[in-house]
């Protein structure tokens, strides 16, 4: 690795583990119970199926995702390189059966030979500094025929619809407030990691999928992650309501 991918990688590490006691404070991150874990649950079902199996969740930050693969019945091994994203998940999950926390990059797993039925990850690809790296890696740590199952999105340009969602949300921060725990991929603080990344200018469906193939990947399906938005705004206030109409979302399923 050199030293500037070295450095972009404990910059991104610091970022997260800054945000993580106050991640599930900003709209997205948590998944309550009701029409927004059934939703997450539906489309992680759809992907895996109905039966048990044994999942690696990379970069599961506070455990939300893993929240939902557990409530599947699924044994859960779940992998974050921020110790404090890792501390605020373990702590959620205290005392719950079929999980294990483990330190460790997602981008080399160290994890043995084809020993899981399926890998997942929430918002972790387009933060990747060595996605072809990464790929084959969860390739390699699954079974023959296991699952990717990837939820991600294109946090670094606005849909048409988005730029007047963006607007607006502007005009609500101005007159009551910004919210103080909202910080996307595009934020000040954030700008100078995102310049470096290889989807610094977005991750999209058609960047990914040669990537995914190259790795070896099979049978790529792409789902629309509408459903999951639609479960989002039965709860969420106007401002949050049009935070799901920012960025062009995407779920990419496919076997090893
Ligand atoms: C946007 S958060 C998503 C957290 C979680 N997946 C979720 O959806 O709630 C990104 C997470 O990826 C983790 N992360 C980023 N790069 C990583 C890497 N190379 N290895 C392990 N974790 C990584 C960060 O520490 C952070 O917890």
């Amino acid at each position: 690795m050199d030293g500037r991918n070295h450095h972009l990688k404990e910059d991104i590490r610091e970022y997260w583990s800054k945000r993580s006691e106050t991640f599930d404070l900003a709209f997205g991150h948590r998944i309550p119970p009701g029409p927004e874990l059934e939703a997450w649950a539906a489309a992680v079902r759809r992907s895996l199926g109905n039966e048990p199996l044994k999942v690696l969740e990379l970069a599961c930050g506070t455990g939300e995702v893993t929240n939902v693969l557990l409530s599947l019945g699924h044994e859960v091994t779940a992998l974050d390189f921020s110790e404090a994203m890792l501390n605020v998940a373990r702590r959620k999950h205290a005392g719950r059966k079929r999980v294990r926390f483990i330190l460790a990059d997602a981008e080399q797993t160290m994890e043995p030979d084809a020993s899981y039925d399926a890998v997942v990850c929430r918002h972790l690809v387009w933060t990747l500094t060595e996605p072809e790296q990464a790929l084959a890696d969860w390739c390699r740590v699954l079974k023959p025929g296991g699952k990717l199952l990837i939820f991600d999105g294109d946090w670094a340009r606005p849909t048409p619809v988005g730029k007047f969602a963006s607007y607006a949300i502007r005009l609500i921060d101005r007159l009551s407030g910004i919210d103080p725990h909202y910080d996307g991929a595009m934020s000040d603080r954030h700008q100078n990691i995102m310049a470096w990344l290889p989807f610094g200018e977005g991750l999209t469906v058609e960047r990914l999928k040669p990537l995914v193939e190259a790795a070896g990947f099979e049978d790529i399906e792409i789902s629309s992650h509408r459903p999951i938005a639609a479960a989002q705004r039965k709860t969420a206030n106007l401002r949050n309501r049009l935070r799901t109409l920012l960025y062009r979302r995407f779920i990419l399923s496919c076997r090893r």
